[in-house]
């Protein structure tokens, strides 16, 4: 029976499930820091790609794991894209490097090539190709620039877990990528990451960096989950004599809710819960995720094709990309009264990247981005709007989301 008080959120648990929320329930009355739930993730992640398989509390922690084991200098450069979380730059200062921004193509939302040659100096010694959104970065062109001047590749694959292009999954067109569980990705755990790569050398590097690590607290996974019981009640009641948006407005204030990025992040600090190892309560219900990652992902396919056939003659710019995508992502200079117009209907629609290092208030000095570095990134942000297609919405929902562009359209 369909709930009429659920809102359509782009960011608020777009895969929980029931089976998600009793899980978290159960693990809640014995939450565990070490169990064979992470070696049973780690294998599933190793069959699944082929590949060496190494489990960190997020994708932060993934991302610094490779990077402190590929041998590199202080202060060494690694070259990452502009439109992008400042998860990304933290942790690459996190781990003594210095992160420097490349433009983006604005017809992919991916880094762009001729801007990555223009910006690579001396000190550059790896570039991060990020698959934003889902959609496969240019890897082959990239791949040529990163031989041409010997930098390590890593795949940012935050957005893209179990997304193939030209028939193999991304992540294994590098020397290692990793992977976000994070609240609103592909799959996810609360908080959670995976490193994979092919190289032998550089697992037995990354696993001996996890051996050092500790496990995150016992309040800090039991902050985990929480979540996605509370997420849950606080979508499906949102509508409810705003019953939800009080209890959503109520539980960040009393700070019940666990947070994606805290304030600390966005001035270039670290919280102490990076880097650590993934703790099995969360890699049990990242496995029960996993098992339902290729259903998901077959649903957010089919919601992209129905919003490239529906929006086709809506004056946005619509992405034609058929993939598995995270969110999808339109452009328009509207995006800001779209987005208040949608609300009236019970749907909240999101921003991703609203400015070339996410989110809002995130200081650019503090992680190394400079006013005007990269136009073109700065100009997609303005205009960026994102429609859901988490796997948890039915296809009814995603036609309302079409209906009400369509009323926006027709009114204005
Ligand atoms: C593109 C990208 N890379 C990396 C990360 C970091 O992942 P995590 O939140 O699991 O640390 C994020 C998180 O939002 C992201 O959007």
């Amino acid at each position: 029976m369909k709930n009429p008080f659920k809102i359509i959120a782009c960011d608020l648990g777009p895969n929980i499930f029931w089976e998600d929320v009793l899980l978290s329930i159960k693990l809640l009355f014995n939450p565990k820091k070490n169990g064979i739930e992470i070696k049973n993730l780690e294998e599933k992640f190793s069959q699944k790609f082929g590949t060496e398989a190494i489990s960190f509390n997020s994708g932060r922690t993934s991302l610094m794991a490779i990077l402190k084991s590929l041998g590199l200098q202080n202060d060494d450069e690694i070259a990452i894209q502009a439109y992008t979380c400042v998860a990304v730059p933290d942790a690459i200062l996190w781990s003594g490097y210095k992160p420097i921004f490349i433009d983006i193509d604005e017809s992919n939302f991916n880094l762009d090539p001729r801007d990555l040659e223009k910006k690579i100096t001396k000190n550059t010694k790896a570039v991060i190709i990020q698959h934003t959104f889902g959609i496969p970065a240019p890897i082959k062109e990239i791949v040529k620039i990163a031989n041409k001047y010997k930098l390590f590749i890593i795949e940012d694959c935050a957005h893209a877990t179990g997304v193939k292009h030209d028939n193999e999954y991304l992540g294994k067109f590098s020397d290692a990528a990793f992977f976000s569980f994070g609240r609103d990705k592909m799959m996810s755990s609360v908080y959670g990451g995976m490193v994979i790569t092919q190289n032998k050398i550089l697992a037995e590097r990354i696993k001996q960096y996890q051996e050092k690590l500790e496990f995150p607290s016992k309040k800090w996974i039991i902050e985990q989950l929480f979540y996605n019981p509370l997420i849950f009640v606080i979508v499906q009641t949102y509508g409810f004599f705003n019953f939800g948006k009080i209890i959503h407005l109520l539980s960040k204030k009393l700070k019940l809710l666990s947070k994606a990025v805290i304030e600390l992040e966005k001035k270039g600090g670290k919280p102490e819960y990076f880097p650590k190892k993934m703790p099995a309560s969360l890699a049990r219900l990242a496995l029960s995720q996993f098992e339902r990652l290729d259903i998901f992902n077959v649903k957010r396919l089919n919601f992209n094709k129905y919003y490239q056939e529906e929006l086709r003659d809506l004056p946005i710019a619509n992405p034609a990309f058929n993939y598995p995508l995270l969110r999808f992502t339109i452009k328009t200079n509207e995006r800001d009264k779209i987005k208040i117009f949608a609300q009236k209907f019970g749907i909240y629609l999101d921003t991703w990247y609203d400015q070339p290092v996410a989110p809002k208030g995130t200081d650019f000095n503090a992680v190394g981005y400079k006013i005007n570095s990269c136009k073109v990134a700065e100009e997609v942000a303005k205009e960026s709007l994102n429609l859901p297609v988490n796997p948890n919405l039915s296809k009814k929902d995603i036609e309302k989301v079409v209906a009400v562009l369509n009323k926006y359209y027709a009114k204005s």
